[in-house]
């Protein structure tokens, strides 16, 4: 009996505890200044911690960067704590510089890939199997113009037989 009304009262307990934690996750609505650790400041993206005077500030969104007069860029850490704005910012410039660069790149490939593989290249490569057309027909047909001929020859003996090459010394 004792076992299950305290089981019961885990549950409850359990129950309760979720319910306040639903509740409580989607806003724990505090201003910036209420926070006193970097940490808890930075929970909050709109807030800027401070490290000169450990003080937390909103993040000043009518500048694009937080003036020197709030906190400055040196000492500002926003997003994480182990950065300062000022690293951050060049951080995110030079990924930005060097995504921009790639993309830069890869069109310019993309570009003269197509170029080159647009028509004035196809007609030639056109032109270009045609002539190798034509100059495999008159191959052919000088090597059936040499045979021919070589069979007149030989029927005639002017060269020699290679089934038979001692046949014209047989017969002289
Ligand atoms: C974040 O800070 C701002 C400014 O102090 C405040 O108005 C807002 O409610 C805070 N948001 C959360 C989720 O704590
Ligand atoms: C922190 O210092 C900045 C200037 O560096 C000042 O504007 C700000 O009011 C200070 N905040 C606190 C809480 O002292």
């Amino acid at each position: 009996m004792l076992k299950r009304s305290s089981g019961c009262a885990v549950v409850v307990a359990l129950l309760v505890a979720a319910a306040a934690a639903l509740s409580a996750t989607p806003a724990p609505k505090a201003p910036c200044k209420t926070f006193t650790t970097c940490d808890s400041c930075l929970s909050n993206v709109s807030c800027l911690w401070c490290q000169t005077n450990l003080s937390c500030t909103e993040y000043p969104v009518a500048h694009l960067l937080p003036p020197a007069s709030i906190c400055p860029l040196s000492e500002a850490r926003w997003g994480v704590c182990w950065v300062n704005f000022e690293a951050l910012i060049i951080a995110m410039a030079v990924v930005g510089g060097v995504l921009l660069l790639g993309i830069t790149v890869c069109c310019c490939c993309c570009c003269c890939r197509c170029r080159r593989s647009s028509r004035p290249d196809r007609v030639e490569e056109e032109y270009a199997r045609r002539r190798e057309e034509i100059k495999q027909r008159s191959d052919d047909r000088k090597a059936e113009r040499r045979a021919r001929h070589d069979e007149i020859r030989k029927k005639y003996g002017l060269i020699p037989d290679s089934d038979h090459p001692y046949s014209r010394f047989e017969n002289e």
